[in-house]
């Protein structure tokens, strides 16, 4: 049958993908004209820092390429201690797992404490890694609208199961808004929850010296908070974590399937991961830079002041936010763009990052094309 057999669906699929203006393209971002960076999530600029760079370089020497088996097998390394270590005595939670990614970590953490007795309530704009993280645990998942804590209350209140978990973003990733988090834990105490806080946007950005918005809000000592957060953004490596009680870290490393049956995290990760993590030591005002330039990108939209270094900027549709990013690259800016279905409202957007290097020449040339770009922005 045309149309039904393979491959001919998948070019059906293509061809009305291209139609509506949301085919999605990979485009090497190490060539052409180097582009000045509005998009990516290196937002200390810590991806390139020759002493960041310099302690991936050492750990591969000093580990090998590769972590060479899972964590629970033999590839459980020095780094990983130490990083573990390093990033819970950072952040002041009281423990620490590290995974090979961000993606894992949310995997990890729903799929390992949730089972049949347990509501998941996840925020409308959670990242797809928890909705997946939904989708292995199996469990019974109510979708609460963004940021919207009365719900989340009655969701609690009213739901059969013994237990239950609250999703949410401290940072959320597309919107760059902050979630009600003292709100969210005090609601998890109440109501025998445990607030899954997800810091990937903001460990580095946001609360004192970018500890991120848990330990802003006083939560990281608490039973009933986890935080899960990325090596990939901030900290300039790659790489997942979990922080939280020693009994989750234990629970995670003898339950977490994405854990277990996964290779170590690749020691020139960690090692990039561990310097960047002590450069932002030596240099606490680097989260604030980031904060405030993202603070200078967004009055040039019209915007509200950012929680961290994320700006939502909404577009009429796909076709203007894939112009927009045309616009920008044309006079030598690289931002990006979500549009449906990776927005869960429909809404198509700019997304711009804000980052602590940028220097005052820089940013005003951002200031000057984005007021071209956004609707309504002021010219
Ligand atoms: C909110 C959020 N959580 C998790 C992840 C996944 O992190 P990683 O890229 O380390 O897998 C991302 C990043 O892409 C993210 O934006």
């Amino acid at each position: 049958m045309t149309g039904s057999s393979f491959p001919a669906w998948l070019a059906a699929q293509a061809a009305g993908r291209e139609e509506r203006g949301l085919t999605r393209r990979l485009a090497e971002s190490d060539r052409g004209e180097p582009l000045l960076d509005l998009a990516g999530n290196d937002y200390l600029g810590l991806a390139r820092d020759p002493r960041v760079v310099a302690g991936a370089v050492a750990a591969a020497h000093a580990y090998g390429a590769g972590a060479t088996a899972s964590r629970l097998v033999s590839g459980t390394l020095s780094i990983h201690t130490e990083l573990e270590r390093a990033m819970a005595a950072f952040t002041g939670f009281p423990s620490a797992l590290v995974l090979s990614s961000g993606y894992h970590a949310n995997l990890s953490v729903v799929q390992a404490l949730a089972d049949g007795d347990t509501l998941v309530v996840s925020d409308a704009h959670i990242h797809a890694s928890m909705i997946d993280a939904c989708r292995l645990a199996r469990a019974a998942v109510t979708v609460t609208p963004h940021n919207d804590v009365a719900a989340v209350r009655h969701v609690l209140a009213s739901r059969g199961q013994r237990r239950a978990l609250v999703l949410a973003e401290t940072i959320y990733s597309v919107l760059g808004d902050a979630a009600p988090v003292a709100a969210l834990a005090g609601l998890a105490a109440d109501y025998d929850a445990v607030l899954i806080a997800d810091e990937a946007h903001a460990l580095g950005v946001a609360g004192p010296g970018g500890r991120g918005l848990l330990a802003a809000e006083g939560l990281t000592g608490r039973p009933d908070v986890v935080a899960t957060g990325t090596l990939s953004k901030s900290f300039g490596a790659q790489g997942g974590l979990v922080l939280g009680p020693p009994a989750v870290r234990e629970h995670l490393v003898n339950r977490a399937r994405p854990f277990i049956y996964d290779t170590g995290l690749a020691p020139a990760a960690a090692g990039g991961a561990l310097a960047a993590l002590r450069v932002l030591q030596a240099a606490p005002e680097l989260a604030a830079r980031a904060v405030g330039n993202a603070a200078a990108l967004a009055d040039a939209c019209g915007a509200g002041p950012p929680a961290g270094a994320v700006l939502s900027v909404p577009m009429p549709g796909p076709r203007e936010a894939l112009a927009g990013v045309a616009t920008a690259a044309g006079h030598g800016l690289r931002i990006g763009c979500f549009r449906p279905p990776s927005t869960p409202d429909g809404i198509s957007r700019l997304r711009l990052t804000a980052h602590a290097h940028h220097t005052g020449e820089e940013l005003a040339l951002a200031v000057k094309v984005l007021r071209g770009i956004v609707p309504g922005a002021g010219r």
